[in-house]
């Protein structure tokens, strides 16, 4: 997947480092801005799975909008100029200095998650004499039939505000003068790749629409979240679905005159940009098993060992050659869990070859840690 001058290139870096190819994300987002505008589609991007710089300036050049989960998004998506009136705040634990921060900024809605959260949002736009704008993040229960640890819509997880609370929501956002109410938000989990998820999701929104018009509520805008998976597996050129993704929602959401849909896409529009480049420290042949030991681990991309999580890993010095080798290939991090991933094919490997591990531009470089006090992971782009 990588040609002769990136490896030559790469040969006289120091390993770690992410490496951002910079066509790759700007086909992603040409795409994604292509078939969300034929419906007039609002994305916001969402910020969580990589606020590295170059990334934030060009996705912020599409036009796309920003959805934050910390003060310090807020702040970022500012000074990438996303514009305020394009910026939502979503989060479970939302502190008041955070809050204080985004209503000083004059952001486009927070995305409220629970009953205490709206008075507190309520009290602090009180003090500043201003009008907080609100979503109500909803959790639908509907099953997003992927890993359970990036699940969030169901009724077992702390996201969101589950139905039968509602009518205290309601009687909450009639209490509380300075919070506008716009409209409804969900995200019921990440990396899904069953549109029939989106079509269950489709059809709960459209209920809840109901429930909050027919007691009185002016439901503009509706916020679908996130969550689109992309192709772990055949990383290379794979952008994902976007038509059949938002032709879904086109088809099954009830949208109402002078009703906006928005959305909030992180891994499908950044993960196949980025792969994690390293070097062969040690090769340790065993009697029952081979190991490769990289120079970045867990430390540096924590997905596999967290989620259990698939990447495509390939040795990029080496030609690809028939008769391959098994090895489970592994970091340097004191710790048994510090695994990319066992028995994976590849060719004979030496201390010294590059290994790249793909589709690694959605929560990658931003989950990095500084754990047995390693070097923060660098990153270099396609362009330099
Ligand atoms: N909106 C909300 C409210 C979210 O919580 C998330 C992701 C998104 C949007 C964006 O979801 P996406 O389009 O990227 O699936 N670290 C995990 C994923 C955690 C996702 C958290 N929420 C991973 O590496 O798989």
């Amino acid at each position: 997947m990588f040609n002769k001058a990136n490896i030559s290139k790469f040969n006289n870096l120091d390993t770690p480092f992410y490496y951002y190819d910079m066509q790759v994300l700007h086909n992603t987002l040409s795409a994604c801005r292509t078939a969300s505008s034929k419906y007039g589609f609002h994305v916001h991007y969402a910020m969580k799975a990589n606020f590295n710089p170059k990334v934030l300036d060009m996705i912020q050049s599409f036009g796309f909008g920003a959805d934050c989960v910390s003060g310090n998004e807020v702040k970022a998506a500012i000074e990438h100029d996303f514009g305020k009136e394009k910026i939502v705040f979503a989060g479970v634990g939302k502190s008041d200095k955070e809050i204080n921060f985004a209503l000083d900024a004059d952001i486009f809605c927070f995305n409220a998650e629970s009953v205490q959260e709206l008075e507190v949002i309520n009290e602090l736009a009180k003090a500043k004499n201003k009008i907080a704008k609100i979503a109500i993040r909803i959790n639908p229960n509907v099953d997003a039939h992927t890993h359970h640890f990036i699940t969030t819509g169901l009724d077992e997880n702390k996201f969101g505000i589950n139905t039968w609370q509602l009518p205290e929501i309601a009687e909450t956002l009639r209490k509380c003068a300075n919070l506008q109410f716009l409209g409804i938000h969900f995200h019921i989990g990440s990396q899904i790749t069953d549109m029939e998820v989106y079509k269950n999701l489709c059809t709960r929104i459209n209920e809840i629409q109901d429930w909050f018009e027919d007691k009185g509520f002016t439901v503009k805008i509706l916020n679908a979240g996130g969550g689109l998976g992309i192709d772990y597996y055949n990383p290379e050129g794979n952008i994902s679905d976007f038509e059949s993704y938002f032709k879904v929602f086109k088809s099954f959401l009830n949208v109402k005159p002078g009703q906006e849909v928005h959305f909030e896409l992180g891994r499908a529009l950044v993960g196949q940009c980025a792969s994690l480049i390293s070097r062969v420290l040690y090769v340790k042949n065993g009697q029952k098993k081979n190991f490769l030991v990289l120079d970045a681990g867990m430390t540096e991309l924590i997905r596999p060992m967290l989620y259990q999580a698939h990447h495509l890993i390939e040795n990029i010095s080496q030609e690809k050659t028939p008769d391959s080798i098994k090895y489970d290939v592994v970091g340097p991090i004191c710790e048994s869990t510090d695994c990319f991933q066992k028995d994976v094919s590849l060719p004979q490997s030496y201390r010294g070859d590059l290994i790249a591990v793909h589709s690694a531009g959605a929560y990658g470089e931003v989950m990095a840690s500084g754990y047995n006090l390693r070097d923060r992971v660098g990153s270099i782009y396609s362009e330099d």
